[in-house]
């Protein structure tokens, strides 16, 4: 069972989500930190910059490992995750760039890509803790309804829903690639502590089936109640339907 905490606003939630991510840096300046793009982790990132400028704390030997990417974009688009990492999180955090990690959405290398970069995670000893999104359509990094709870790191096709919900960060909804390659529901599920974040009346059905239906992969957001330590930091829009 996921713990669940309602809050008043989206600033609220960052500030938690980057409180716990502080602690742990504190703790241990190497943390492997688990990212997630789309609008949700925004405020989180914001107050962990804050306050790391604030405590003047050294995060130079931090870790990062995205959950996704699309696949086919040119190198060095601006809606890539890279480029999305690279502006939202390792340049206001002042993260080393060569420690975060993005999978790599070239379709030339793509499967032999993402089964690197699943050993890689593990290489590194396992994502510390995870910041998670969730879709309208219930999906966890891009692991859309249908994805094995047990799945790994490997090449998806988006659903019409998200990338109609994605269109908003492209010219044309057509631009929105139609693949993409995403952390497995099993590889984010050894995460040591998942943070789920979700704001917003859009997200309360998804949010309800994450967090009280049924485990099933129809629903892959459910997978957080297999995990022993899951945290969902929700604003009342979200927890509507709770
Ligand atoms: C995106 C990402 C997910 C994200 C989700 C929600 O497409 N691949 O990791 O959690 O969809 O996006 P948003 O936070 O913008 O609502």
């Amino acid at each position: 069972m996921a713990e669940v905490v309602i809050v008043g606003s989206e600033d609220e939630a960052g500030e938690l989500a980057a409180g716990a991510m502080l602690e742990l840096i504190r703790r241990r300046p190497d943390t492997v930190l688990g990212l997630a793009t789309g609008s949700t982790p925004l405020s989180t990132y914001r107050a962990l910059a804050r306050r790391i400028g604030e405590d003047g704390l050294d995060v130079s030997r931090v870790r990062g490992f995205a959950l996704d990417e699309y696949v086919g974009l040119p190198a060095g688009h601006p809606e890539s995750y890279r480029q999305v990492i690279t502006r939202e999180v390792v340049e206001p955090l002042g993260l080393t760039p060569s420690l975060v990690h993005v999978p790599n959405g070239d379709p030339e290398t793509i499967r032999t890509a993402a089964e690197a970069y699943d050993d890689a995670i593990t290489a590194a000893g396992g994502v510390d803790l995870q910041i998670l999104g969730i879709g309208r359509t219930g999906h966890i990094g891009f692991n859309e309804p249908g994805s094995s709870l047990a799945s790994r790191t490997r090449v998806k096709t988006l659903t019409e829903q998200t990338r109609a919900d994605n269109a908003r960060f492209f010219d044309s909804p057509d631009d929105v690639p139609m693949h993409c390659v995403t952390q497995g529901i099993g590889t984010i599920l050894q995460a040591r502590h998942l943070v789920l974040l979700a704001f917003g009346e859009g997200k309360a059905d998804a949010v309800a089936a994450a967090v009280e239906g049924p485990v099933s992969a129809s629903q892959p957001g459910s997978a957080v109640q297999l995990h022993p330590h899951a945290t969902v930091i929700v604003d009342e829009g979200a927890a509507a339907k709770l």
